[in-house]
């Protein structure tokens, strides 16, 4: 797909690893839907950076746990672009439950947010895509769902979802929209993370360093203007993690 004059929308962008990703599609002339949910002036700020780029940006707000809000994030995009070429689905929630005291509002909120809204986005995007019988849908999803670990259920049962999401959507949206997943590894930590759990990281990561959120919007790039002959693929970005 050539990516100049391309309408995308990124989830979760207004910080972190969707900004970069939104920044990254700028760069090639993609005109860009920043999605967020609290950070306001942060999204603010990554509107005006794409806009310093030549190309055309707007920040959408919307509450990912409600599906309600998803019509209107996609409305609004149409309104102003009048397509939708791109969707990526990089927003998340991650958050620490001991198993035994999960609830079922725990358990509710990751679904919604890492399974639930990317469905319910894409059937949306793939509306407007299906008119032009053209779109790439990219999935970001996290190279630890084939290596689970404690005190994370929700999430990490939220993102093996996602990979199934991203192999059903390509079989249902084939040929004309392209659905693939990016399996980041560590590229940026929580901040609550000290140098112990640094040191345990770098242990069971073959390349022996932290990513970068670039490598992740790299990653996109190619699913999105490397080929177009590439469906239903999940393609792990984590210094070889998942072969550790
Ligand atoms: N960071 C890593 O090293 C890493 C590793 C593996 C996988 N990943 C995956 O890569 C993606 C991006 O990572 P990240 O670390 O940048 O993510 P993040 O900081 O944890 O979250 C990204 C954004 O998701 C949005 N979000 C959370 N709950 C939401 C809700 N209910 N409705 C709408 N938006 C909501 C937040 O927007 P607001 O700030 O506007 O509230 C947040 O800024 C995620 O899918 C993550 O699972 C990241």
């Amino acid at each position: 797909m050539k990516l100049k004059g391309k309408v995308a929308i990124v989830t979760g962008s207004a910080k972190r690893v969707g900004k970069e990703i939104a920044l990254t599609l700028g760069r090639r002339g993609v005109n860009v839907v920043i999605h967020y949910h609290t950070s306001f002036k942060e999204a603010q700020d990554v509107v005006k950076k794409i806009e310093r780029m030549g190309v055309q940006a707007i920040a959408i707000q919307g509450d990912l746990t409600q599906t309600s809000n998803i019509k209107k994030i996609v409305l609004k995009t149409i309104e102003k672009f009048k397509k939708i070429d791109i969707l990526i689905n990089s927003a998340s929630l991650y958050e620490e439950g001991n198993i035994l005291a999960l609830s079922e509002m725990d358990w509710d909120k990751h679904l919604n947010t890492n399974l639930k809204a990317p469905f319910f986005l894409a059937q949306e995007a793939a509306k407007a895509m299906l008119k032009q019988k053209a779109g790439k849908i990219v999935n970001i999803i996290d190279s630890d769902v084939s290596k689970p670990y404690k005190n994370y259920l929700p999430y990490l049962v939220s993102k093996a979802g996602l990979v199934g999401l991203t192999h059903t959507l390509a079989i249902e949206l084939a040929p004309h929209i392209q659905v693939n997943g990016i399996s980041p590894g560590p590229v940026l930590l929580q901040q609550h993370w000290g140098p112990k759990m640094i040191r345990a990281i770098l242990k069971v990561t073959p390349l022996k360093k932290i990513g970068s959120p670039i490598d992740i919007a790299n990653a996109v790039l190619f699913c999105l203007e490397g080929t177009d002959f590439m469906t239903g693929a999940v393609i792990p970005v984590d210094g070889g993690q998942h072969i550790e």
